[in-house]
């Protein structure tokens, strides 16, 4: 998830004085900043140092990552022309990040690497509010008051995606993600005839790999089996509903169980530990409904949590382990 490595003072000191999305671009730097989790925690898996917008920003959007507030956008996206304009991105704009991948593949050895991009939906509502958005106000009206503008934006977002995550794989990333962080404001309904044709795409146009794809949303319980309709291997659960009601939610009659990832509330890191543990404990036990559990966070982890407490999780979720 989402700044895993923001609370470790090595990950700050590296970054000291290096713009956000400057750091995404350098390889090397990239590449340590991937591996520092892996090295402290221990964790099973590593999250590639990027960021939903560095395709955007490679394919020259006016795009910048503004510390303690996000994304922000110098034109937002309201109207058709704006869409035209939008460039296209190529695969050799973001080959530093493919590079950072190659030299991470070489130095992980057995520990696997998670790609990712954002989806359609919620790189849009970045471009078209201009920035983080409480209501998404100005998307959800352009959605339904010009649907082909909004299609026309949400497929080349779909493109723009499908490049950034074809470039990591054919670097050798073993998993991707696609993160729809934002589509639980929407209703199901809107979900489904505005922002699952476009995720659909991204998800098949990487099937081929075939290495797992997660997809992740927050506050998506009413959409997780839409989610699941969009092709993903595993569903990303946030804190909302226990993991044995998502399973409940996403099985089908008669095939194999679903997979899924999480989901302890970022904010319990802060809670005692007798308390937390019994988060942990009680997130695994519920996992055992599903077909397989990557245990995570709900969402990102929060840049003031004490690492050593990530440390003990990661400790306990390993003994843990069936
Ligand atoms: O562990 C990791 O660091 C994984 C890499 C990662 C980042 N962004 C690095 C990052 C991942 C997987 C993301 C995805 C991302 N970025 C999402 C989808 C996942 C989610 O959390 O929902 C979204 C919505 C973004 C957009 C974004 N980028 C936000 C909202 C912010 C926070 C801005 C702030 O300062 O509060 C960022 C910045 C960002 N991306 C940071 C990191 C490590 C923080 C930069 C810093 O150190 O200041």
């Amino acid at each position: 998830m989402r700044q895993a490595g923001r609370s470790l003072p090595e990950y700050r000191a590296l970054r000291e004085g290096v713009d956000m999305l400057d750091a995404c671009f350098d390889p090397e730097m990239l590449a340590e900043i991937t591996i520092q989790p892996v090295r402290r925690h221990k964790v099973d898996a590593a999250v590639l140092f990027s960021d939903i917008v560095v395709p955007l920003k490679a394919a020259g959007v006016d795009i910048d990552i503004v510390p303690g507030t996000g994304p922000v956008v110098a034109s937002p996206i309201r109207d058709i022309d704006a869409v035209k304009a939008l460039p296209e991105l190529a695969p050799d704009q973001v080959s530093r990040v493919a590079d950072g991948v190659r030299l991470l593949v070489g130095s992980l050895g057995e520990t696997p690497l998670i790609g990712f991009a954002g989806a359609p939906f919620t790189l849009a509502s970045y471009l078209i509010e201009g920035g983080p958005s409480r209501n998404h106000e100005h998307t959800k009206a352009l959605m339904h008051s010009e649907p082909a503008v909004w299609h026309a934006l949400a497929g080349k977002l779909a493109d723009i995606a499908i490049t950034f995550l074809r470039a990591q794989l054919d670097a050798g990333v073993d998993a991707v993600q696609l993160f729809d962080s934002w589509a639980g404001a929407l209703s199901v309904r809107d979900y489904r005839e505005f922002v699952l044709p476009h995720s659909s795409k991204v998800l098949a146009s990487v099937a081929e790999y075939g290495v797992p794809r997660i997809h992740f949303g927050v506050g998506t319980g009413e959409l997780l089996t839409s989610m699941r309709d969009a092709g993903a291997d595993v569903i990303g659960v946030d804190w909302r509903i226990p993991l044995d009601e998502a399973v409940r939610r996403l099985a089908v009659p008669g095939a194999p169980l679903p997979v899924v990832q999480g989901n302890l509330d970022p904010a319990l890191l802060f809670a005692s530990w007798p308390v937390l543990e019994d988060e942990v404990r009680r997130i695994a036990a519920e996992g055992r409904a599903a077909g397989g559990h990557i245990f995570n966070l709900g969402h990102g982890v929060l840049p003031s949590v004490d690492p050593e407490v990530l440390t003990r999780v990661v400790e306990l979720v390993h003994e843990l382990r069936p």
